[in-house]
């Protein structure tokens, strides 16, 4: 039965914009005047980086008026456990040895949060301070680690080198990155007369957090149900860092009767939750006169703070992508993530790829300045070919549209005429220098771990015909709902407005994985569809008795069934509610589930081979700025995005995707600067501080465009997942101020590398051009 697809493919906004820009949305901590009687926890937290915890003496902190509780190890009831770690058991909820500075010690219950916060000031403390590790080289030497060392190899990459023409050294180290969602971590939980606990939470993966809160509490998992409203952006951050949250939201609510309300504070957000993991890359590179790389022998190093967390998958991600799009004969890249006394680093956006990506796309640039070539075409000189392979195993499948998004890029963009207009523009200019830049994004798509790929749904129709979506996936802004609204609309034949999308809850649909890796939508949407059509072909069966036609010739549109040679309101048709009265009163099913796992996915850590990702994502993006030499300031002139969403579900939110990606990757790159200061104490931990991209870093003319004539067989709808891949397009900007900062290079000397920091912020731009300008200023 072909359908037309009358909602799938429309630009429709965001299902919830109306309510984020009035205010009507609700978020978990929205919920809060609906339980008055609910109580307020606020964190002691640790002022050491790393100490045993002697004692807490609370005394002081229960006669504060208004303080109702304490919450510290001894709460834990028995058969629960004092540990939140998702990943390992290595994350302690009430710690007797702190390991960040900020970490929360106990939480503190109060009648408001005034009474709360001042409970927690009168907690003391005492520690027993003890050595910290505070930066990558310190772990490296007193060898901290979190994990062993992960490996893949292919080809001969040492003879390879040894081989080799030419041959180039260097090392970049690269900083993290605060999520900075507009909404903090938060959690509402209330106990019920069954003995079970309901938590409200801000979650990208409600079955962990009600798996988590179920131990703590010792409940098995069916006592505990876990919602996720919507979320006020997570990019990563709520993968698993909502756990604690939660759990310290339910076990109040457990210790005291009442309903427990947690919501960080932004200071208290940024003190206590882990960020992007910041990289160092050590690699030797051998090449030929034109650029061609013939060998690679990379080491990267994660600071992966205090615990586990996701730590493992992210090394593996940015291993995964230390290709990009490039072609590596040779290739040995080994990771290793470190142990420090910081915050516990987790996933972010990309999940690793960026920075696998920033350190290929630094080796790439000086491999093309020691050869003396522009570095986008030691870039297309470099890319994969159509039936290669990468380091691990995986055929690039359609590899050819690098080039194809390349080629159709560098002409929209004019970036030949334009590169020529910045040189002329450079030769007269001495103060200002602008700088242009193309670079491409490769980008897979599967949760490496293997199993994470599954995901579920249930349909519900009621009997007017209304129908209810329950799926897995979380909702965080990224549009994910209201692409299952298109989804199921066209899956039923119906308008959006007869299909209602339902908060994220473990009870309707179990076992789910976290709304992650860009795949919401591929596993969820395919579980959706898979719901819908069970459902249409029972209610064919029954339609075609109404019509006394084959139900096999029944189409289901506009919310009508009706034979597909005729028309919706033919003569032989029926409304979709008349259908699903009448398929009530024959006792038929009127709610389905879906399931659905990606086919074909595996990877064996110990070989290094697999196909871990399920397809590839394309883009490509040209960025030009201008830099001040005086103050190393700049501007993102210009930005020319072309990208690969396969067929797009929802062009808008797409377009949006794409545009905010991007401009996270700028921040990251370029403005976002997190510094500890000795004590290992975080001293940016508020916006005054911290460096975001606003307004007047936005390009003034951004360009985006999605690739035409890409479908993708193998996901639904022939759509690609969007959420992650375009904020490496932003890597553009930097290799732009790259090529600025080249540009103050004394004349007739031009640089045979340009060391550019990671974040580039003005400042770094600024030393950048003062090492280039060296003896040659005036
Ligand atoms: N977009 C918005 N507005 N808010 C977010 O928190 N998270 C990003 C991306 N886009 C995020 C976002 C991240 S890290 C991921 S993995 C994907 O959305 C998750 O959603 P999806 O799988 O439905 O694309
Ligand atoms: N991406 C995001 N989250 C994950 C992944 C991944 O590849 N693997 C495990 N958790
Ligand atoms: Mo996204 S970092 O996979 O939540």
């Amino acid at each position: 039965m072909s359908e037309r697809s009358t909602q799938v493919g429309r630009a429709l906004a965001h299902e919830s914009a109306h309510g984020h820009v009035t205010g009507e949305a609700r978020y978990t901590d929205d919920l809060l005047p609906r339980t008055p009687e609910a109580l307020h926890a606020w964190p002691v937290q640790s002022v050491h980086a790393h100490a045993r915890v002697v004692s807490v003496d609370t005394e002081a902190a229960q006669a504060v008026v208004g303080v109702v509780a304490v919450l510290s190890a001894a709460s834990v009831p028995p058969g629960g456990q004092n540990q939140v770690g998702a990943v390992r058991l290595d994350e302690p909820l009430f710690p007797d040895e702190v390991s960040h500075h900020g970490q929360p010690v106990v939480w503190v219950l109060g009648e408001t949060l005034e009474a709360a916060r001042e409970g927690a000031a009168a907690v003391v403390v005492d520690y027993e301070v003890l050595p910290a590790i505070l930066t990558m080289a310190e772990a490296l030497a007193a060898k901290s680690t979190l994990s062993e060392a992960m490996i893949i190899v292919s080809g001969e990459p040492e003879a390879a080198l040894a081989n080799a023409p030419r041959r180039l050294e260097g090392e970049l180290e690269i900083g993290g990155q605060e999520h900075f969602y507009l909404e903090t971590q938060a959690a509402l939980a209330t106990w019920d007369e069954a003995g079970g606990v309901f938590v409200h939470s801000s979650t990208q993966h409600p079955s962990e957090t009600q798996h988590i809160v179920a131990r703590v509490l010792g409940l098995p998992a069916h006592a505990v149900t876990c919602q996720s409203l919507r979320m006020g952006g997570a990019f990563g951050g709520k993968e698993v860092q909502a756990n604690p949250i939660a759990a310290v939201a339910a076990l109040g609510a457990k210790v005291t009767g009442r309903p427990v309300r947690v919501r960080l504070d932004r200071q208290r957000d940024m003190q206590i939750t882990g960020k992007r993991h910041p990289f160092w890359g050590r690699y030797r590179v051998g090449f030929d006169d034109e650029g061609r790389l013939l060998a690679l022998d990379v080491a990267l190093y994660s600071d992966g703070g205090w615990s586990m967390d996701l730590s493992k998958p992210i090394m593996y991600r940015a291993l995964f992508h230390i290709d990009n799009c490039y072609r590596l004969p040779n290739l040995r890249v080994v990771g290793r993530v470190l142990r420090t006394n910081k915050t516990s680093q987790t996933a972010f956006r990309g999940f690793g790829g960026p920075q696998g990506m920033v350190v290929i796309e630094e080796i790439v640039d000086r491999v093309a300045r020691a050869v003396g070539r522009p570095a986008h075409e030691v870039r297309a000189l470099n890319f994969y070919r159509p039936g290669d392979c990468t380091h691990y195993g995986q055929e690039v499948r359609d590899a050819d549209r690098i080039a194809r998004i390349w080629d159709a890029l560098m002409t929209s963009a004019q970036v030949e005429a334009r590169r020529a207009e910045v040189d002329r523009a450079n030769a007269t200019c001495t103060h200002e220098k602008r700088g242009l830049a193309i670079t491409p994004v490769k980008f897979g798509i599967s949760f490496t771990t293997s199993f994470l790929n599954q995901a579920g749904a249930l349909v519900l129709i009621y009997a007017d015909g209304s129908v209810q979506v329950n799926h897995g996936g979380t909702e965080m802004g990224q549009g994910l709902h209201t692409k299952m609204m298109q989804i199921a609309a066209d899956g039923l034949g119906v308008p959006l407005s007869s299909v209602r999308l339902m908060p994220t809850r473990t009870d309707k649909v179990p076992n789910t994985s976290a709304t992650a890796a860009s795949s919401g939508s591929d596993l969820n949407g395919a579980a959706v569809e898979i719901a819908c059509t069970q459902l249409r072909e029972r209610l064919a069966a029954v339609a075609g008795r109404m019509l006394d036609l084959p139900p096999a010739d029944l189409r289901f549109a506009q919310g009508r069934v009706f034979p597909f040679w005729g028309e919706p309101t033919g003569e032989r048709s029926q409304g979709f509610a008349e259908v699903v009265a009448r398929a009530y009163l024959e006792r038929v099913q009127l709610f389905a589930a879906g399931y659905y796992r990606t086919p074909e996915i595996h990877y064996d850590e110990q070989l290094g081979r697999g196909k871990p990702f399920h397809y590839y994502c394309y883009g490509a993006a040209v960025t030009e700025v201008a830099v001040d030499g005086f103050t190393g300031q700049y501007e993102i002139v210009r930005v020319d995005v072309l990208h690969d969403v396969g067929r797009s579900i929802s062009p808008l939110i797409d377009r949006g995707q794409i545009e905010g990606g991007y401009i996270q990757g700028l921040g990251w790159l370029t403005c976002e600067e997190l510094v500890w200061n000795e004590q290992g104490a975080l001293a940016t931990r508020g916006a005054s501080t911290y460096k975001l991209p606003s307004l007047g870093e936005c390009p003034e003319v951004f360009n985006v465009e999605l690739l035409a004539m890409a479908d993708e067989p193998k996901v639904v709808k022939g759509s690609k997942a969007v959420g992650e891949p375009p904020f490496m397009l932003a890597i553009s900007a930097r290799e732009a101020l790259r090529e600025a900062v080249a540009a103050f290079a004394p004349e007739g000397a031009p640089a045979s590398s340009v060391a550019l920091d990671c974040p580039s912020t003005p400042e770094a731009v600024y030393w950048a051009i003062e090492a280039l300008r060296g003896d040659g200023r005036s």
